[in-house]
């Protein structure tokens, strides 16, 4: 096996970054933010607040309004109230607001991305390339289908809107989650509580801001804060349908308890994706898309390539290449926009995190993470390699959910398939080769909701995504993801 190439002793050594942080002037934040509900920010019932803050320095930012069941309902009776005069909204008017969204989202988006990298940990660059960018382009998608859904759904009959969506989202990417939540669920004509995940409320309650100026009436979309409980209040409460995005092991909580319900669901859950690499590869772009696979927001990422699989004759090569580049990844500040892996996203994941990478070395698997200095403060995590997995390893079974990953060979496109596979979850996939016919052959096999070819992580609000087996079912962007905000009388359906 060959080792990471080593640089001559005569070589000039590499360039030194100056840090570039880019600065917070531009986010004001208040010490204490309330529930939005019904176009308001109100005090919670429950009289109780949680600090929210900043996984780079511990510090806190904020304090943000804890909902309990109480407040749930009110926020869910203020999404029932605002519903028929929302319904009754001719489809171009509603489109109105959500392009208003859209514009706005643009306008202020230095503001939401220091924001979000303050809050989640998550590198100023992906923040201000990915994040904010993606989560106004949902907007301004759904908002041009608003008046044009009989002929999104031809035959269908005569789309109208489910009601109230409860919609519960996650850390990882927490505007843009709310963005896939919101914007079709608006354009379809429903009104919303939206709970954003307990780490990450900020730019959720910024959004609120938004719907304000943008004049959304008020009950349209309300957002409660809190943690687990607040979010099975709101499965709980008289919605007409949940969408969810976070773990598998919630999401089975969740299924449980709608059953029988009459409530709709969608669930988007984990993932433990392959990214396959084929001996006719061109390496480099491989390199690279495998790179960003799995170090993207910290691997914090659903459809991360988590496992890679290497077909035997480029092992080597391929390594050493990946070893070369990790060694090159700037971990740090999450504002200093040079950095390519944020901070972890909070405790409890860092713990997460160390204790699967504990699991893998004493599996047996061969652990290799590069020389780099971490801050004192705050939760971070060395870009990590193993070699030497097994399919039966705990690395290579379970999501780590962090920037870690797992290394397995393969010698025929049968085995690269059915190892591939051979996870509980699929959500995603990577197939890097030359042959055309080779990335068909493996998209029909491979049992995923998204295949990517010669590329990874890539998004798109017209492209439908979801997965299958325990990465969960329904799918968002796309028309898929309007159709379960809508409901058909008099078609097929
Ligand atoms: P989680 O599933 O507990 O949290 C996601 C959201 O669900 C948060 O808003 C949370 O407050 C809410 N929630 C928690 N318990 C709930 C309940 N009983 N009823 C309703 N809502 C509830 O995920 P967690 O604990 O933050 O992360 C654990 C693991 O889950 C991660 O390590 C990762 O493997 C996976 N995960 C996957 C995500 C994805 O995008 N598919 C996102 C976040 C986590
Ligand atoms: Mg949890």
């Amino acid at each position: 096996m060959t080792e990471a190439i080593e640089r001559p002793a005569s070589a000039a050594p590499p360039w030194e970054y100056a840090s570039a942080p880019e600065s917070t002037d531009i986010v004001r934040l208040d010490d204490r933010y309330g529930l939005f509900i019904g176009g308001e920010f109100v005090e919670p019932k429950s009289g109780r607040w949680f600090p929210t803050i900043s996984p780079a320095t511990e510090e806190t930012l904020a304090e943000v309004a804890e909902a309990d069941a109480a407040d749930v309902a009110r926020a869910v009776d203020a999404a029932r109230d605002a519903a028929p005069a929302w319904r009754a909204l001719a489809p171009a008017e509603r489109a109105k607001y959500v392009f208003r969204i859209a514009r706005q989202l643009q306008e202020r988006a230095r503001e939401f991305a220091v924001l979000e990298s303050l809050n989640g940990g998550k590198p100023i660059k992906e923040s201000r390339d990915v994040d904010i960018p993606l989560a106004a382009a949902h907007f301004f998608y759904y908002a041009g289908w608003a008046d044009k859904l009989e002929y999104a759904f031809p035959a269908r009959g005569t789309p109208a809107p489910v009601g109230v969506a409860g919609q519960i989202i996650p850390w990882n990417f927490p505007l843009l989650m709310a963005a896939w939540k919101l914007a079709p669920a608006l354009a379809a004509g429903n009104t919303t509580v939206l709970k954003p995940a307990e780490t990450t409320p900020l730019t959720a309650l910024l959004l609120a801001q938004v719907m304000q100026e943008a004049e959304l009436p008020g009950g349209v979309v309300n957002i409660v804060t809190g943690a687990g409980e607040t979010g099975a209040a709101l499965v709980d409460a008289p919605v007409d349908k949940i969408a969810f995005t976070g773990s598998t092991e919630v999401g089975k909580i969740i299924r449980r308890s709608t059953a029988g319900t009459g409530k709709r669901l969608t669930l988007e859950l984990g993932g433990k994706a392959a990214n396959i690499v084929f001996e006719d590869a061109p390496l480099d772009q491989a390199v690279e898309g495998v790179i960003n696979g799995i170090f993207f927001n910290q691997g914090h990422v659903c459809c991360a390539g988590s496992r890679l699989l290497v077909q035997e004759p480029v092992f080597d090569a391929l390594l050493g290449k990946l070893k070369d580049r990790l060694q090159t990844l700037r971990v740090g500040d999450p504002l200093d926009k040079n950095t390519d892996v944020g901070a972890i996203n909070s405790r409890a994941q860092l713990e997460k995190i160390e204790e699967l990478v504990e699991s893998g070395v004493e599996e047996g698997a061969e652990i290799y993470q590069p020389e780099c200095l971490l801050p004192e403060r705050g939760f971070w995590f060395r870009p990590t390699l193993f070699t030497g997995v097994s399919q039966s390893h705990r690395i290579a079974r379970e999501e780590i959910f962090g920037p870690v990953l797992s290394i397995l060979t393969f010698r025929t496109v049968d085995e690269a398939v059915e190892k591939a596979n051979n996870t509980p979850y699929g959500l995603s996939a990577g197939v890097w080769t030359e042959k055309g016919s080779r990335i068909l052959h493996m998209a029909q096999r491979l049992r995923a909701g998204v295949v990517w070819a010669n590329t990874f992580n890539r998004f798109d609000p017209t492209s439908p995504f979801g997965g299958y087996k325990e990465s969960g079912f329904g799918r968002e962007g796309g028309l898929h993801g309007l159709e379960p905000y809508l409901t058909f009388d008099g078609g097929a359906r």
